[in-house]
Parts: C-alpha cells; structure tokens; sequence
C-alpha cells in the first residue's frame, strides 16, 4: 500500500515544514518537497500532518467492563482522537495478571485491526497488594506492570515489585495513591507516594514512569528526582493541565490553578515527559454512582493544543515530542517521528478549525467528560497507520 500526502506543513519534535510525505509498505519511505510517486494522493493544504498519536494511559475494559468500553469502540475513538498505538491497563475483569489475558486482548485487538496494542499486567495479582510471582510468567510481550487504578500501599510489597520489574526488564506505571489517606487529604495521598516510589526507584535502579502526576509537589518531586539521576519519566493528561478548581469526578482529582501552572511549568523545562489521556470511559449510570474518570481520548489533542499551543506555551513540535515522539520512545517503537523507515503513521489536523466538543458524538461506549459544550481548536481530519487511511473526518 502507497499513499502520498501533499502540501501539508509537516511537524514532529524536530522539524516544521511545508512539504509532501510518502509511505510505502507501511513506513515513511520519503518527505521532503515537490515528490512524485504514482498512487493514491491526499492533498494536505492548509492542514498540518504531524505523527500519529501515541497513548501510554487507556483504559479500554476488556475483559468484563464491556458495556463501558470495549476493544472496537475504543479502537475506533481512538482513531478519531488521532492515535495509532494505545497501552491499555488492566484494572479489568478479571484483573490482567497472566499471559492468557494478556494473549486474549492482543489477539483481539489483531482481528479488529484498528490500532496498535499494548496490555498492561498487574504488579500485584488480581490487585491483592502482595502477591507478586505471576510476574515471572510475563514474556518479552509485555513491558509495563500497574496496578492503576489502586495504590500499593506496602512498601516492602513495592521494594520487591521494583527488584522483579528489573530481572525482567519491565517498567513499573505508578498510579501514586495511598487510600487510607486519600479521604482525608488527596494531595498529601499522591505526594507521599511519589517520594516513596521516586527513593525506591533510586535504591533499586528500577524504571519507573509516573502516571497522571497532578500536584506541584509530585512535580518538584519528579525534577528533582530526574537531576538525581532517577531512571524516572512522567505523564499528565489533558485534563490536569486545562481544567482547575472543578469537581468532575477523576483520580487524581482536578487540582488548583497553581498546581496546573507548576504542570505547565514541568512541561516547559522537560520534567514532564508526555500527555496521557487515561481515557476511562464510563456510563452515565455509573458516573451518578461515582465512577472516577473521563472519556478523553476524542478530546486529547484539542484540549492540550488550544491550552498549550493556541496561547503561546509551547510550540507544535514540543506538543508531538509529548503525545507522539516521547511515548514512542517510553514503549521502544519505531513510532512517533517523521523519519524514514518509521511507521507510516499520520495524522493530518486543521489548526484553526474551531470545534464544539459533543460528547453525544464520540465513538467511545463512554460519553463522560467535563469538556462538553467546550470551543477548542485542532480538529483531527484524518488518521492513516502503516499508509492506510483508518479515519477520515466526513468534513473533508
Ligand atoms: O479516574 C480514574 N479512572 N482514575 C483511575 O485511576 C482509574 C480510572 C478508571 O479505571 O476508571
Ligand atoms: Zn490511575
Ligand atoms: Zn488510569
């Protein structure tokens, strides 16, 4: 399969500009200016094609929660949110603790051919927050451990998870929370586990990537472990980078505009590794009984384009190193930058276009977000993988 973009400003973490892209076989094959290849050709005026997104952070449900999301609808507003690769946890049901869960949603996720897949399996099996021998059963398919969703409250629990994730070369997601203390002060129950995990993971020489980091103290805590040389990355998501002082349902809670400005602040100066969604679609029943989270994936990057790159923060190609090029690299694929004999996987985008977010509209099972009825700007057009247009935005 060939396909040919042109005239199209192109932009990932390291270049920005007006030209043609080519793939064929499923990779880049050339970029550049004025290109000629016989085949099928988008034209990509007045839109910009930047890589495709990748999200280290969703959660799609299978097994067990399909009535909230499953692998088809979440492939498909994945694809409309112009992502190509999703690493999914595994707070299902039952909870992902074997390989045959594991083998189950890949090879699902291969029949529906949508996007690319990546499980999660659990740190503690079936999140019991101890028992960790299920792990010496995960195979090279697997490269990311969590128990999102719920904290490890044991530390000696945590110190043995991060001596196991190193033997096996596996990277630990830590979703920071200690929920004893969390309904008495939500920050101090983030905080406290950050600086744990952060000291542990300089004792063991464990990798680490923080989830969600949503304080100004996490934050601190992050660069500071960073220029201690910590093996140490973190995401945030849109939605504790847009919103403050709102009591939408989500864990972490949405914080204040100074924790909000300290985040933008990390982003600036690289504390901040990548935007996330932790898409955790809901049904509306659900979300009354107190189901935290938001379906964010259709919403990610017009919600961190127009308050990151609209108003002057940061430029386009520091938003791809966060949501394409940097979490290409955190999950070692060749994915994620305009560079040849990379996946051939797009997305074109207008700028300008200013978009209603109707959450009636998406294409996830879960229609929870506090980002309805919201303007925002950068409207994904269409989304290609391995040269094949998977979405196409029926404006154009
Ligand atoms: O808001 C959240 N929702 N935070 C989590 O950690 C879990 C997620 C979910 O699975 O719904
Ligand atoms: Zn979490
Ligand atoms: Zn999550």
């Amino acid at each position: 399969m060939e396909i040919l973009i042109k005239a199209a400003r192109i932009v990932d973490e390291s270049k920005d500009f007006l030209g043609d892209l080519y793939i064929k076989d499923g990779k880049i094959e050339d970029f550049g200016e004025d290109l000629n290849y016989t085949c099928k050709v988008v034209d990509g005026q007045g839109l910009t094609l930047m890589p495709s997104f990748i999200d280290l952070h969703v959660h799609f449900r299978e097994p067990g929660y399909t009535y909230k999301e499953d692998l088809d609808t979440g492939g498909l507003a994945a694809l409309r949110g112009g992502y190509t690769l999703v690493n999914l946890m595994g707070n299902t049901n039952p909870i992902c603790s074997s390989m045959e869960i594991v083998e189950y949603v890949l090879k699902r996720g291969k029949e529906l051919d949508l996007v690319d897949i990546h499980q999660v399996v659990s740190i503690t099996k079936d999140f019991d927050g101890y028992t960790l021998s299920h792990l010496d059963d995960l195979d090279e398919r697997v490269k990311f451990i969590s128990d999102d969703g719920k904290g490890i409250k044991s530390n000696i629990v945590m110190y043995k998870a991060m001596i196991k994730a190193l033997e096996k070369d596996l990277t630990l997601m830590i979703h920071a929370e200690d929920e004893d203390l969390t309904p008495i002060d939500y920050r101090i129950s983030e905080n406290i586990i950050t600086i744990r995990d952060i000291y542990l993971s300089k004792e063991t020489g464990a990798r680490l990537h923080l989830c969600h980091v949503s304080t100004k103290e996490a934050i601190e805590e992050v660069r500071r472990g960073k220029a201690q040389g910590v093996n140490l990355t973190c995401e945030v998501t849109p939605h504790h980078i847009a919103l403050w002082d709102n009591d939408y349902k989500v864990n972490p809670p949405i914080r204040t505009k100074e924790d909000v400005d300290a985040l933008i602040e990390g982003i600036i100066d690289g504390t901040v590794d990548a935007i996330a969604t932790d898409h955790a679609p809901h049904t509306g029943e659900d979300k009354l009984k107190g189901a935290p989270g938001l379906s964010g994936i259709e919403t990610a990057f017009p919600v961190s384009y127009t308050s990151l790159v609209k108003n002057g923060k940061i430029d386009l190609k520091k938003l791809s190193k966060l949501m394409s090029g940097n979490p290409g690299k955190i999950m070692g694929v060749r994915k994620g930058k305009i560079e040849k004999a990379y996946d051939g996987d797009v997305v074109l985008i207008d700028l300008d276009k200013e978009i209603l977010i109707d959450s009636q509209k998406f294409l996830s099972k879960g229609k929870n977000t506090p980002f309805n009825g919201m303007k925002l700007y950068g409207q994904v057009m269409m989304t290609i993988k391995g040269g094949e247009i998977k979405y196409s935005n029926k404006d154009l």
